[in-house]
């Protein structure tokens, strides 16, 4: 018989390589694979379980949320909090940091999530996912403040997403390589199928929103410039294009066959007062964790994602990642 490693078994596997490892983590990501596995169902169940649709409000940053924005960011938290693992808990779908109810103990991990990553695709039945960060909680700090959540994405222990495709994966890192889960809906337990993934280092594929092409910096149009004057520009190569609009499912897509995931800075989001259109904490910083694990860079154009010194909870940042030497390409163009 074939033998399968279940994520219970990789993450107790792992940990016995650190003598000091108290178990801890374990259980930290067997509760939140519970939640994915939860929100799997809920997206998987769709207009059957009554959860599509607007919700007919807006979140902090003043964006309309989905039915399901709201339930999925109330499961996530309902299937971490008691365990006395977190310290506290910041989320895309809360203004403020979530404290740990007072009936819970509190733990020495802080988390930060995209609930729902790509819910502009829930109502058409396209893949969605949610996206987590972990950090160490300071040591003397029993009520952690946003403050205590503003730390560079080197200093994350685990970054993670799952994706909600036409099977449910999840992949994380905790600084020792990327690996991926699928969920086998017969046991109900994510298995190990893609061990220690690896972004090839060339690619012929991008994705970028191509509508904000007029709002681009000099930089970034040179670049997709010469990507789609394929083999008769500079590059003399054609590239192909992909945009699901699930940073999600297109960050994984990249993670298995290379390509490119960029959403630049422009000049319609500075105008709004914006930094960038991804949010640093919750979803740039631990989709970098990723892409660097697996061998791929991540940059906003002039300095590495997870070197960024946060200044507010839900900032928001320049995401360029994907396979090396192209994201070195731009990240040249920008600095010439
Ligand atoms: P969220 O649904 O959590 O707000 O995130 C949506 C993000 C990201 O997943 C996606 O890549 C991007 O927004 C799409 O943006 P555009 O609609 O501007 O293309
Ligand atoms: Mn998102
Ligand atoms: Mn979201």
């Amino acid at each position: 018989m074939k033998s399968t490693t279940t994520l219970s078994k990789f993450i107790i596997e792992s940990e016995r390589n650190f003598p000091t490892a108290t178990g801890e983590f374990t259980s930290i990501l067997n509760d939140v694979a519970i939640a994915c596995k939860k929100l799997s169902d809920l997206v998987n169940m769709g207009a059957l379980a009554g959860v599509l649709g607007s919700a007919e409000s807006e979140n902090v940053q003043g964006e309309q949320q989905k039915k399901l924005d709201i339930i999925s960011n109330e499961v996530f938290i309902e299937s971490i909090e008691w365990s006395g693992h977190f310290a506290g808990m910041a989320s895309e779908e809360m203004q403020d940091v979530y404290a740990i109810p007072k009936e819970y103990p509190r733990g020495r991990y802080l988390i930060t999530f995209d609930p729902l990553d790509g819910s502009s695709n829930i109502d058409v039945n396209v893949s969605v996912g949610t996206i987590f960060s972990i950090l160490r909680c300071p040591d003397d700090v029993d009520q952690p403040t946003a403050e205590d959540f503003l730390r560079p994405g080197t200093e994350q222990v685990c970054g993670g997403y799952c994706l909600y495709g036409s099977s449910t994966m999840l992949v994380m890192t905790t600084g020792n390589g990327v690996n991926g889960f699928t969920l086998d809906r017969s046991i109900g337990e994510f298995i190990l199928t893609d061990r220690d993934m690896k972004i090839p280092e060339d690619t012929r594929e991008f994705a970028i929103n191509m509508s904000n092409m007029r709002h681009w910096e000099a930089p970034m149009r040179r670049y997709i410039d010469e990507l789609v004057a394929g083999k008769e520009g500079v590059r003399e190569t054609d590239f192909n294009m992909r945009w699901i609009g699930s940073m999600v499912a297109d960050v994984h897509r990249l993670l298995c066959r290379g390509g490119l995931f960029l959403y630049p800075m422009d000049a319609k989001l500075s105008a709004q007062g914006k930094e960038g259109r991804l949010r640093l904490l919750y979803e740039a910083n631990p989709m970098s964790f990723i892409v660097e694990q697996a061998g791929g860079l991540a940059s906003t154009g002039r300095q590495r994602i997870m070197e960024v010194e946060p200044h507010s909870l839900h900032q928001r940042v320049p995401v360029l990642m994907g396979s090396k030497n192209e994201i070195q390409r731009l990240v040249d163009y920008h600095q010439e």
